[in-house]
C-alpha cells in the first residue's frame, strides 16, 4: 500500500447542508457581506472579469442591485479606466464641492462654466463665499444679453439642506418645492455640495445599491502582475475600488512581489489571486493582499484541469483557503463554479464573503456578448478567458503566455441561453440565497459562515435533488437542467 495520502476534495455537487432549527423566514435574511478592506456589499456577488460578462453596463446594472462588477482587462488600460468612469459617474448622491458662480459675474462667464462643467444648474455665491441664490438654464432661456449679472437673474429664495443630507429629507424638499437641483451648505453658509432631482430618483429607485462613502456605484478592475503599473495610475484617478489579480494561479513569486509592490506604491485596495490552499492563501495574505479569491478550473468554460491535470474541487478549496484567511480576518471570494443559487449558499457557508459569476450572467441583457440566434432560439457568446479568441483579444498573460507564442488555450468558447434583465433574475439567485439560510437558521452571512453542517451525499443523492422522472413541461426562471 502507499505511503502517501491522498486528500478527498469535493465539489458543490458532492454536499449538501443539512437543515437546523429555525426561527425565520427568507425574508428575514441579511446577505450583506464584507467584500474588501471597509468595503461591503448588500448582495454577496461579483461579476467575472470577463469580456463576455463585465463591461460599464453590466457593472452598472449589478451595483445598482447590491453587489459588483470587475471590468475586465481585455479592455486597453485607458478604455478600462474609461469604463470605471462610466459606472462611478452613473449614480450621483451629493456632488461634493460643485461649481459655483459669483453673483457679480456675467451671463457669458455662467455659460462657460456650464459648458465646462456639464452642468445644468450653479449655486450663486455672494463675496463671502456665502450662497445666496441658484441660476439654472431655465432661468437662461430668454436671455439674449450674455452682460447681464447673475444676481439680476437668479432665483434668490433658494432652498438647501444644511449639513448631510439623507434621502428622506432631499426628497421631502425636492417634493415640495418642485426643484431640479439643492445646494448642501455648512454652518458658514459655504456650499459644500449639491444633490440633483435626477440622481435622487435613480438613488430612490435602486434602495439596495453597492455605493462607495460618497455615493458612487462600487466596482472593482482586473490588473495582472504585468500590467499593474499602466493600469492602477488610470484607475485610480477614475475612482476604482478596488483591484483583481486577475491570473489563473496566484501562488507565484510574481503575483506576491506585484501585490506587495501595489500596496506599497498605491495603497489601493487589491484582492489576491486565485488560489485553492491554506498555504497560497497565506502567502498572499502575508504579501499583503486585502482579500484572496478562490479557484482553479471550477469555471464552466475552463479546461485548466484537463489540460493540465492541475486543480481542486471548488467546495473544498473554498473550506481550506477561508479557514486560514479568517485567522487574518480576511476575507475570500468563490470564484468559478456556481450552477445554481444553491451552490452559491454552500460557497458562503464554507467560509466565502462573496461569489463570483461568469456564466449565469453570460445570458443577461446586460452582459457584452454578442446575441447569437440558433435554432430560432436567442443565445449569449460566453467564452473562456484562456480560450483561443480571447487569447486573441489580449488575455494570453492571465495564462502565462507570452505575445506572439502558439497559444495553447485553457478555456472553450460557447454560448449561453438569453435570459433577459438583470434585475429579476439576480432576484431569484439572492431569493434563492436567503431561502438556504433560512433552512439553517442563519439570519447573516457571518451565522452560515459559522454553521458549517455539511453533509457528503453520493451520485444517487445528487439524482434525488435534482428534478427526477418527470418532463418539465414549464421551466421555472431559476432551474434548469
Ligand atoms: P463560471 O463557472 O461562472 O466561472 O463560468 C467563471 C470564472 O472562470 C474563470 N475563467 C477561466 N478559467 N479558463 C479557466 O481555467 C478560462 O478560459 C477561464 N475564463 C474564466 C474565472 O476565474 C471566472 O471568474
Amino acid at each position: 500500500m502507499s505511503s502517501i495520502e491522498i486528500k478527498e476534495g469535493l465539489s458543490f455537487d458532492d454536499i449538501l447542508l443539512v437543515p437546523g432549527y429555525t426561527d425565520m423566514a427568507p425574508g428575514d435574511a441579511c446577505v450583506k457581506s464584507r467584500l474588501i478592506g471597509d468595503i461591503y456589499l448588500n448582495v454577496p456577488i461579483m461579476s467575472a472579469a470577463m469580456d463576455t460578462v463585465t463591461d460599464a453596463k453590466m457593472a452598472i446594472a449589478l451595483a445598482l442591485e447590491g453587489g459588483v462588477g470587475v471590468i475586465h482587462r481585455n479592455f486597453k488600460p485607458q478604455q478600462q479606466a474609461e469604463e470605471v468612469e462610466k459606472v462611478k459617474r452613473y449614480l450621483n448622491w451629493v456632488i461634493k464641492d460643485p461649481a459655483v458662480v459669483d453673483q457679480n459675474a456675467t451671463v457669458a462667464d455662467l455659460k462657460k462654466m456650464m459648458k465646462a462643467n456639464n452642468a445644468t444648474g450653479i449655486p450663486v455665491v455672494n463675496r463671502n463665499k456665502r450662497l445666496c441664490g441658484i441660476i439654472t438654464s431655465r432661468d437662461l432661456r430668454f436671455c439674449t444679453d450674455d452682460s447681464i449679472l447673475i444676481k439680476e437673474l437668479m432665483t434668490k429664495r433658494v432652498i438647501y439642506e444644511k449639513g448631510i443630507p439623507t434621502v428622506e429629507s432631499a426628497e421631502a424638499k425636492f417634493d415640495k418645492y418642485k426643484i431640479e437641483k439643492l445646494p448642501v451648505i455648512d454652518d458658514n453658509h459655504h456650499v459644500i455640495g449639491l444633490l440633483t432631482y435626477r440622481d435622487m430618483d435613480k438613488k430612490r429607485l435602486h434602495p439596495n445599491a453597492a455605493t462607495d462613502k460618497s455615493g458612487r456605484l462600487l466596482v472593482g478592475a482586473a490588473i495582472s502582475p504585468k500590467d499593474y503599473d499602466q493600469r492602477i495610475p488610470l484607475l485610480m484617478k477614475n475612482n476604482v475600488d478596488f483591484g483583481i489579480m486577475d491570473t489563473a494561479t496566484g501562488d507565484t513569486k510574481e503575483s506576491a512581489a506585484a501585490i506587495r509592490d501595489i500596496k506599497k506604491k498605491y495603497g489601493i485596495l487589491v484582492m489576491g489571486g486565485n488560489t485553492v490552499t491554506a498555504a497560497a492563501t497565506r502567502r498572499l495574505i502575508e504579501a499583503g493582499a486585502d482579500a484572496v479569491k478562490i479557484g482553479v478550473g471550477p469555471g464552466s468554460i475552463c479546461t485548466t484541469r484537463i489540460i493540465s491535470g492541475c486543480g481542486m474541487p471548488q467546495f473544498s478549496a473554498v473550506l481550506d483557503c477561508a479557514e486560514e484567511a479568517a485567522k487574518y480576518n480576511i476575507p475570500v471570494i468563490a470564484d468559478g463554479g456556481i450552477k445554481y443559487s444553491g451552490d452559491i449558499v454552500k460557497a458562503l457557508a464554507a467560509g466565502a464573503n462573496a461569489v463570483m459569476i461568469g456564466n449565469l450572467f453570460a445570458g443577461l441583457k446586460e452582459a457584452p456578448g454578442r446575441e447569437i440566434i440558433y435554432e430560432g432560439r436567442i443565445f449569449k457568446e460566453y467564452r473562456g478567458m484562456g480560450s483561443l479568441s480571447a487569447i486573441g483579444a489580449g488575455s494570453g498573460d492571465r495564462y502565462c503566455m507570452k505575445p506572439g507564442e502558439d497559444p495553447v488555450p485553457e478555456g472553450i468558447e460557447g454560448r449561453v441561453a438569453f435570459k433577459g434583465d438583470l434585475k429579476p433574475y439576480l432576484h431569484q439567485l439572492v431569493t434563492g440565497v436567503k431561502k438556504g439560510m433560512a433552512y439553517c437558521g442563519c439570519h447573516t452571512i457571518d451565522d452560515l459562515k459559522e454553521y458549517r453542517q455539511f453533509v457528503k451525499i453520493t451520485g444517487a443523492g445528487l439524482k434525488e435533488s435534482h428534478v427526477h422522472d418527470v418532463s418539465i413541461t414549464h421551466e421555472a426562471p431559476n432551474y434548469s437542467k
